[in-house]
């Protein structure tokens, strides 16, 4: 068996790509660098975001949305993120790719978590996992980093808990919430998590985070106070058009190129206008 010889980046030595790693991250808040993140659940797309050179590729659970098409995170299993998973890990060459541990694969006790996270490292091919919630989660956590797993944390509106909150709204604009949100802040970076989600908070609050802690915090609908951003990829491209909410900056408008394409398409097809000379054997 041969091995590939691997450079300080974790790069095969001698080529040009410089893989993202968690240690990469933690450099770029401390040089006051934006970390850029953003969802891929499939090899075609994650290949396109991979080669645009974005820091972070998270396997949200944001698939059972996106991707199947339920209207919360909770259906999606650990069999459906690892395939997602194995796809987008065949694409990338250079960013870091976090896999999200879905609902159930780790709340139930902390060897389940571990479980769940050796699986998703193992089958998928990940880098990180990515977990919701903060004191609650603490062992968990403990449990997965003793396997070498790096874990992202995920604080503010957590989709998994939707029906603990029953809304989608802002979450912790009251003075308690958001002091306990700080702790939870702090708590993981304790615990070893070596990045942040905040979703959907106040952007007061998600600087405050930002500053309180020395790992990276990466917003959603949090402002810019923070040391990255991640949006779902299907929204920014504009594919999705029913979601938009005021955080979502649409880059592209791809349901008008896609559905003007596949028009196009059918007339073609109906009028005998395709395939054409050129297009036949
Ligand atoms: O599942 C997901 O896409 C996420 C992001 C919204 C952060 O968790």
């Amino acid at each position: 068996m041969t091995m590939k010889k691997l450079d300080k980046n974790l790069s095969p030595v001698g080529s040009s790509v410089k893989k993202i790693t968690t240690k990469v991250l933690q450099e770029m808040k401390a040089k006051g660098e934006k970390i850029s993140m953003l969802t891929a659940y499939d090899y075609s797309l994650a290949s396109l975001v991979d080669m645009a050179g974005i820091d972070v590729i998270l396997v949200g659970d944001s698939a059972s949305n996106v991707m199947a098409g339920h209207e919360t995170t909770l259906p999606i299993t650990l069999d459906q993120m690892i395939y997602h998973a194995a796809s987008v890990i065949r694409a990338v060459k250079q960013s870091l790719v976090v896999v999200d541990l879905p609902f159930g694969s780790y709340q139930g006790n902390s060897k389940e978590a571990l479980t769940s996270s050796i699986r998703i490292m193992k089958e998928a091919g990940a880098h990180a996992v990515k977990l919701e919630g903060g004191r609650e989660v603490k062992e968990s956590i403990d449990r997965i980093l003793t396997a070498g797993i790096p874990v992202m944390g995920h604080l503010g509106l957590t989709p998994q808990s939707i029906y603990k909150f029953g809304t989608y709204a802002v979450r912790a604009r009251e003075e308690e919430e958001s002091e306990r949100l700080i702790e939870d802040a702090k708590i993981l970076e304790e615990t070893g998590v070596f990045a942040i989600v905040v979703e959907k908070i106040p952007a007061k609050l998600a600087a405050r985070v930002a500053q309180s802690v020395n790992v990276p915090v990466i917003g959603i609908g949090a402002g810019s106070g923070v040391d990255g951003q991640v949006l779902v990829l299907h929204d920014m491209l504009g594919i999705n058009k029913e979601f938009s909410p005021r955080f979502l900056r649409r880059y592209a408008d791809l349901h008008k190129v896609i559905t003007e394409s596949i028009n196009a398409y059918i007339t073609d097809v109906k009028t005998g206008d395709f395939p054409n000379e050129q297009e036949q054997y």
